[in-house]
């Protein structure tokens, strides 16, 4: 394994007369998977004139220099969203940060040309593009798409919105391919002393648990987990517990109010409480409760968002300097 290389030397628009290192990079992937069937001339013809394909769709091609890895981009029709494709890394070429670097040029592009959404497809066998696709902030949404070709080929949607400030509701699929993201947000939320539950130091399986039961919760109707994106990068998420008692349908409590502490004061924390807000009140909660630590930022976010404080218990939970603090409940009606 070589280290980091200086990467930005190497990449340039990619020709057509790349065609064999495509076609190299392209064959060798495909050849790691058992039954994934590389046909050029049946089923790939394009790539003998990648570069002129890519440019008729209005997108671009990008190849490093010595032929370790390539990607494109293209606008498609609809949602202001552009399409990620021809991600390929060369094996030696893996782990070097190479991979990043290519899908960052491409997701560049897109922006520059005015997408509001990038949208992937990965073949379901490909589990390590699952999990770096998923670092990148892409969740798995819509249906997969079965390709009538000769590897038989089943295909997830990863899609993310790459424009200013969006939050969106993951159903069950969305929040399990979130996992791996929210894992890194809640361990580092937990190492500056967050107030959720949880204590530092926090290990990845832990965090991968709280995850995992949330993504479980959220396929059996009994959670709603919202996500909130800042310039393409997953930077905060918000949950709303369901589960609330017979007599109280019209309640559900407001939990796990994370921002990556790198994305904080951009008002995310404050969008995500409002569209957990919204949400309730669209399927009937109207009434919301929540425990914050006395004295946290997340104390100010609620009261400056109208939310009324019930009371306050001294010395009810540990900080991450294990010194016992203030909890405070609040709740808010929402319509
Ligand atoms: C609480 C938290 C979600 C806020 O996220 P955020 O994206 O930085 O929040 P916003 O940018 O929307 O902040 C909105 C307002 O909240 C208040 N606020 C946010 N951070 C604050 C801080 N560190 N100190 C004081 N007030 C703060 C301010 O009034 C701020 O408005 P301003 O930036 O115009 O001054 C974030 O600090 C966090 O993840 N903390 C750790 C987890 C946590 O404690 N969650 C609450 C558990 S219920």
């Amino acid at each position: 394994m070589g280290g980091p290389r200086p990467l930005s030397l190497t990449l340039r628009p990619g020709r057509d007369d790349d065609a064999e290192a495509y076609i190299r990079l392209i064959g060798d992937a495909w050849a790691e998977f058992p039954g994934v069937i590389f046909d050029v001339d049946g089923e790939l013809p394009e790539l003998r004139a990648l570069a002129s394909h890519f440019a008729a769709l209005g997108g671009m091609l990008w190849l490093v220099e010595d032929g370790s890895g390539m990607v494109a981009t293209r606008p498609l029709r609809e949602d202001q969203a552009w399409e990620i494709g021809r991600m390929y890394v060369a094996k030696s070429a893996r782990g070097t940060g190479l991979a990043q670097h290519l899908l960052a040029t491409a997701e560049a592009h897109a922006r520059a040309q005015g997408a509001a959404r990038l949208v992937l497809w990965t073949d379901t066998r490909f589990e390590a593009a699952h999990a770096f696709y998923e670092k990148a902030g892409y969740v798995r949404q819509g249906a997969i798409r079965i390709l009538d070709d000769l590897s038989k080929s089943l295909e997830f949607r990863y899609t993310k919105p790459c424009r200013g400030l969006v939050v969106e509701a993951m159903d069950a699929g969305a929040a399990a391919s979130a996992e791996r993201r929210l894992s890194e947000i809640l361990i580092a939320c937990v190492a500056e002393g967050a107030s959720v539950s949880y204590l530092p130091p926090m290990g990845r399986e832990k965090a991968r648990g709280h995850w995992k039961r949330v993504s479980t919760e959220v396929a059996q109707g009994q959670r709603l987990l919202l996500v909130a994106w800042w310039e393409g990068v997953l930077a905060g998420t918000i949950q709303l517990g369901l589960e609330s008692q017979e007599n109280q349908p019209h309640r559900a409590e407001v939990e796990k109010l994370l921002v990556d502490p790198a994305w904080r004061r951009r008002g995310i924390g404050t969008a995500l409480v409002q569209r957990a807000e919204q949400a309730a009140q669209r399927i009937g909660r109207r009434l919301l409760t929540l425990d914050t630590r006395g004295g946290d930022a997340g104390e100010a976010l609620y009261r400056r968002l109208g939310w009324a404080e019930t009371g306050r218990v001294p010395d009810c939970e540990l900080d991450g300097a294990r010194h016992l603090r203030d909890v405070v409940y609040f709740w808010k009606r929402v319509g």
